[in-house]
Order: C-alpha cells, then structure tokens, then sequence
C-alpha cells in the first residue's frame, strides 16, 4: 500500500475516525468500526446525501427497508445465479485471488511500461472468456501471461471457480422447517419490492424516486485499500421510476445532478471523472461511475444505471404480482423504468478524509490537519478558555450552552492553546473559540480559522450565525 494511504489509515485510528473491527483479537478482514469523530463524520455525510435527496426533491421519499428478505427476491434480482467473482487459489500459498484481478494487475502493469495495446488485447480477452464462462481458459491465460502468486512467487494454481458474494444465514429453528437466507447484497432490492406500497401510500406520481440508506454485504474475497472495499458496509441509494422511454434524458440528468453535489462537498474538479461503462450489466442500457482519484488511482464511489424495467419485471414474473402503475396524464398502463444513484457510504468517507488529509511543511515545521468543508465536520468549533482561573471556564461554558443545541461543539480546557489548536486540526475543527480576559471585559472571542491559523476578535453574540453560515451546504 503507498504511503499516503498509509498515513491515512494511521491518522483515521489514532485520532477516533476508524478501527479495525475488534482489533483486540487481531480484527477481522475488511471490517471496521467509526470512533467518535468517525462516526460524527459519516452521520453528517449521510445526512447531507439524505437531505439533498429527500428535502430538496418534492417527488422523492425515504423508505428503511430490512436486510433480509424473502429468498425469491435473490433469484428474481439474479443475485443467487450471477453475482459471482471468478477465484482463483495458489497450491503453494494456500491464498485465495479473484482471477479478474489478476490478469487487472497485470494489464496495468503493461500500460505502465508503455504497451498499451497489450493491455487492451488481455483485457479484452479476459472479458471474452468471463462472458463466455469460459473459466477453464480464464486459468490458461493467467499461466500463459506468467501470473505469479505474491506470496508464493509460484503459479501453481488450481482451477478458476465463481464464488457467489452474498452470506447467507438460516432462519427458523433448526429442527422445523429452517431455510437459507441471504443478507442483502445491495439495498435497491428493498425499494423495488415496496414500488407499489410506496408509490400508492406516499401518492407518488411517476417520474418519482425512493431513497434508503442502509447495511449492504458482500463476501468480498479481494479485502484491500482500507474501507475502500469492505465486506459490511452502508449504501445510499435512491431508485428514479420515469415513463418508458424517458430514460435515457433522466440517466443525463442524474448523472449531471451527482456530479454537481460531489463539488458542493468540496471535491476540486480534477480529482473527480467520470467513467461511461462500454459493457453493460443484462438489465442496464446505460450506466457510469463517478470516479475520484483516491492515492491508489482513480476509483469508482458512485454508480449512475439505467436499470430499464428489468428488476420490477423480473419481481412482477416471480411473485406474481403485478408492478404496473397507471399513468392518469396518458391514460395508460406500464412497468416503469429505473435510473438508480447508488453511492457506498463509507467509500464517500473515504474520499472525503483522503480529499481533507493534508501534511504540510510550514517554515520548516510539520503540520497535519484535515480541511473538510465545516458542513461535514465531525467538531464544528472548540470551545477554549485561555486559562483554568478567573471565571474564563464560566464564561466559555455559557458560550457552550449556546451553541451545543445546533452545532457539535467540544469544550477543552487542558494543556497550551497551541496544543489545544493542533488538537483540533487533526480532527478538522474549522474552529477554535478562545476565551480570555478581554472577553469578561467585553464580550468579544478569539476564532481561529483551521486551514489559514488565521485569528479575528468576534463579538460573541455573532457566533451563532457565523457557524450557521460557514456550515451551510
Ligand atoms: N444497486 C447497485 C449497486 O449496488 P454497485 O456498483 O455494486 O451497484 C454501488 O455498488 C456502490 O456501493 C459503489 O459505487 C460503492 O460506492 C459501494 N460499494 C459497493 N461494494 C462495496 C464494498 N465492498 N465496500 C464498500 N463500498 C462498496
């Protein structure tokens, strides 16, 4: 892993953001848990995607779906037939790959050395033989290409096999009728089986969207790049039904839409890109990834899908009910189409702390903050009297009480104000209230801006709004 990623992953433990699940027992691959600024950090970005979603669009609602669901949904969504990765395993190691991913690596090794034309022809071929199924000759090409295991520096390797993603769990006791069940892989599926619960209780009229935030699984078997691929994790996705035929101008739009909200957020535009898929998923006519230029390259952390009437039809066809709306404005009946914005919200935390991660050099002293925009801030501003005496911790605590109703605030009153300031930038606190003698006397503070260390003398009735403005999205 470079550098940077691991400066980032150490940051985010040392300072509350991300642990290893249950490190105590040496953690467990591709889990991990949010401290309290962490936590503080995702709650707000989901938040914000919720509110853009929910509050800024009349015709799209929420909905909390569970993560299990009947069986059937699998088969109908083609879960339990096609959501395989093809893996591999090396005789020597014992370790376990996906063959994709090799024959990746490689294919991005030969355009590093400059042929690309070589690495089109092995990607190409790789998806000839995946379409294909081919699994017998995906094994040959990666011996022919001289794909060697990492640990083992051996190719002894045993057949390709596809390895479904999804864990799954009995339910029922044993001894009665028990039957398998699934944790869902993605949480559209809950959306499209309440289309019509929805669209009938909330009186939506199409086109309208449904929108959920929740746990997603995935039996990942390549666990690497921190929480960039995680096997528990949170999506947020948000289901768009339109007319028949409309699809492809709300796919444009949405796509747009997304792309605007990543910049709100404070994304400079040339580490973000967009990626049009050229080979399509079955039920997809459309479909792009907004990429961002994480410090292991650029990766996708949204996906943008014209899904058709693929996912309600199929449900229509196995539960045998019908997912038709009748359109009152043409008089007619229909299965409508789906755009879907799917985004992970861990893989959107990433980014956001890698995009906020700076270690800098100023006059010849280290310094590390993080710049997140104060709207997603997990701390927006540290309440800290210059001293322990003279009723200065009386007087920032009134500050405190005013302030703690709105906004996430932390009140500090050990160690130098230096210290005290740094603290808070490795937390990226846009702001640091300093009490001190003058404000008993006039009731003026200190802010201290994170990204500059520039300090002004506020007055401390304006804190209110000043945090209110500075937060806003
Ligand atoms: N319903 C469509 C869907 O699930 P996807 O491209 O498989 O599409 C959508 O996933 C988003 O979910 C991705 O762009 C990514 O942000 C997030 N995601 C997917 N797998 C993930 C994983 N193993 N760990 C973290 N995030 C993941």
């Amino acid at each position: 892993e470079n550098t940077q990623l691991k400066d980032i992953i150490a940051h985010a433990k040392e300072y509350g953001f991300v642990y290893p699940s249950s490190e105590i027992y040496d953690g467990l691959q591709a889990v991990y848990d949010y401290g309290a600024y962490g936590v503080e950090l995702k709650n707000n970005l989901k938040r914000l995607w919720w509110e853009t979603m929910t509050r800024l669009n009349d015709n799209i609602v929420g909905i909390d779906a569970a993560i299990f669901m009947h069986p059937t949904t699998w088969k109908a969504s083609g879960h339990v037939d096609s959501f395989n990765d093809p893996m591999i395993d090396n005789k020597d190691s014992k370790k376990r790959y996906r063959a994709d991913v090799l024959i990746e690596e490689k294919a991005a090794q030969y355009e590093k050395e400059g042929d690309k034309e070589r690495a089109q022809n092995l990607l190409n071929a790789m998806a000839r033989l995946l379409e294909a199924e081919d699994l017998a000759a995906v094994r040959e090409l990666i011996i022919n290409e001289g794909i060697t295991c990492p640990i083992s520096g051996t190719s002894n390797w045993t057949e390709v096999r596809q390895f479904n993603l999804m864990f799954s769990t009995q339910v029922g006791s044993v001894a009665e009728d028990a039957s398998t069940i699934y944790l869902r892989p993605e949480t559209a599926q809950g959306i499209f089986v309440n289309f019509l619960n929805v669209q009938k209780t909330a009186r939506m009229k199409v086109p309208f969207g449904i929108a959920q935030i929740g746990k997603a699984f995935r039996n990942e078997i390549v666990a690497r790049q921190f929480i960039f691929r995680m096997r528990e994790f949170e999506q947020m996705e948000m289901q768009f039904f339109v007319r028949p035929g409309s699809e492809l101008d709300w796919y444009k739009q949405w796509a747009e839409t997304r792309m605007r909200w990543h910049k709100a957020l404070g994304i400079p535009e040339q580490k973000l890109r967009r990626h049009d898929h050229e080979k399509l998923a079955h039920y997809a006519n459309a479909a792009m990834d907004i990429e961002f230029e994480f410090p292991f390259g650029f990766k996708e952390v949204e996906g943008i899908h014209s899904r058709t009437d693929f996912d309600l039809k199929s449900h229509q066809e196995y539960s045998k009910k019908k997912q038709q709306y009748f359109d009152p404005e043409i008089n007619q009946n229909y299965i409508p189409f789906v755009i879907e914005t799917s985004i992970g919200a861990d893989r959107l935390f990433l980014m956001t702390l890698c995009n906020a991660f700076v270690d800098e050099e100023v006059e010849g002293k280290q310094r590390t903050y993080l710049k997140f925009h104060p709207a997603i801030a997990p701390v927006k501003a540290a309440i800290l009297p210059l001293t322990k005496k003279d009723g200065l911790p009386e007087k920032a605590q009134e500050i405190v009480e005013n302030l703690k109703y709105d906004f996430n605030i932390i009140y500090e009153e050990a160690a130098s104000i230096g210290k005290r300031y740094t603290r808070q930038d490795l937390i990226g606190t846009p702001f640091c209230i300093a009490v001190d003698h003058q404000t008993l006397e006039d009731n003026t503070v200190t802010i201290r801006h994170r990204d500059t260390t520039e300090q002004e003398r506020v007055a401390i009735s304006e804190l209110h709004s000043r945090l209110t403005e500075a937060c806003s999205f």
